[in-house]
């Protein structure tokens, strides 16, 4: 099937994918200096962040007043617990890039109080303006963040179930690892309404739910494919990724 979506797909060749996102985050950081960006972990983004890395030690990006919202970690895990999606942000990106903590507003990952740690971290996010630029990896079973199939469009920062396949995907990254069963997650709601979005899907084995976020219906079957309603979505694919779109 046809695109039908006024997404702004960027198909590129897998030795240009972290170029081309770079550069996106690069305008952002051109055009605002202090922009709130809004960054994911998983595998996807590791070539943007290297890339980051690099142009940072080349002073081709000032990355001295950019901010970060972190998208999602797991819930029930301490502060500096090993599998924590921030502390594998903060390894790959925020300390090489000298982003300290008071400019990083973190998900929270514990309880008492969750479901009011999780309304203020809406609010903080707020006063500081808001994502201008929210990056995203794309789950196998179309997740974004942690909001996996079921979630509503108008959802907010929150505890969620993770799914077995999304549990699976995530024990890989710590070599099998036991990991919660559940995640906590910026919302659909929450991220469209990121000034802007940039959805990072890279390989063959993400060709089907990219297929599926940008052709099938537009539902909560698939939460990726609310960001066909955002109004400044940017996909960045690599060629075996988009393989099976027609363009
Ligand atoms: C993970 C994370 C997401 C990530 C996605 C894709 O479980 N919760 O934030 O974007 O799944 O991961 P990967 O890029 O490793 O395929």
């Amino acid at each position: 099937m046809a695109l039908q979506t006024s997404i702004d797909l960027r198909v590129v060749p897998a030795n240009r994918f972290s170029e081309t996102a770079a550069d996106l985050v690069a305008e952002t950081l051109r055009q605002q200096a202090d922009a709130v960006v809004g960054l994911p972990t998983g595998n996807t983004p590791m070539p943007l962040y290297h890339e980051l890395v690099r142009r940072c030690q080349r002073g081709t990006i000032d990355f001295s007043k950019m901010r970060v919202a972190v998208l999602d970690d797991f819930y029930g895990i301490p502060a500096n617990s090993p599998i924590s999606f921030y502390g594998w942000l903060c390894r790959a990106l925020l300390d090489p890039l000298g982003i300290s903590s008071e400019r990083v507003l973190r998900i929270p990952t514990e309880g008492p109080g969750i479901e009011r740690k999780c309304a203020e971290y809406e609010r903080a996010l707020k006063e500081m303006g808001g994502c201008e630029l929210q990056v995203l990896g794309l789950g196998g079973n179309g997740h974004v963040g942690f909001n996996e199939p079921g979630s509503a469009r108008d959802s907010r920062t929150r505890v969620v179930k993770l799914s077995a396949a999304s549990r699976a995907a995530s024990s890989a990254y710590w070599n099998g690892a036991d990991v919660p069963d559940q995640g906590v997650t910026t919302g659909i709601g929450t991220i469209l309404e990121a000034r802007r979005i940039l959805l990072l899907v890279s390989g063959a084995r993400k060709a089907e739910i990219l297929r599926r976020s940008l052709t099938g219906p537009i539902s909560s079957d698939v939460p990726a494919s609310f960001l066909r309603e955002a109004a400044n979505a940017v996909v960045i694919a690599d060629e075996p990724a988009a393989s099976l779109l027609e363009r």
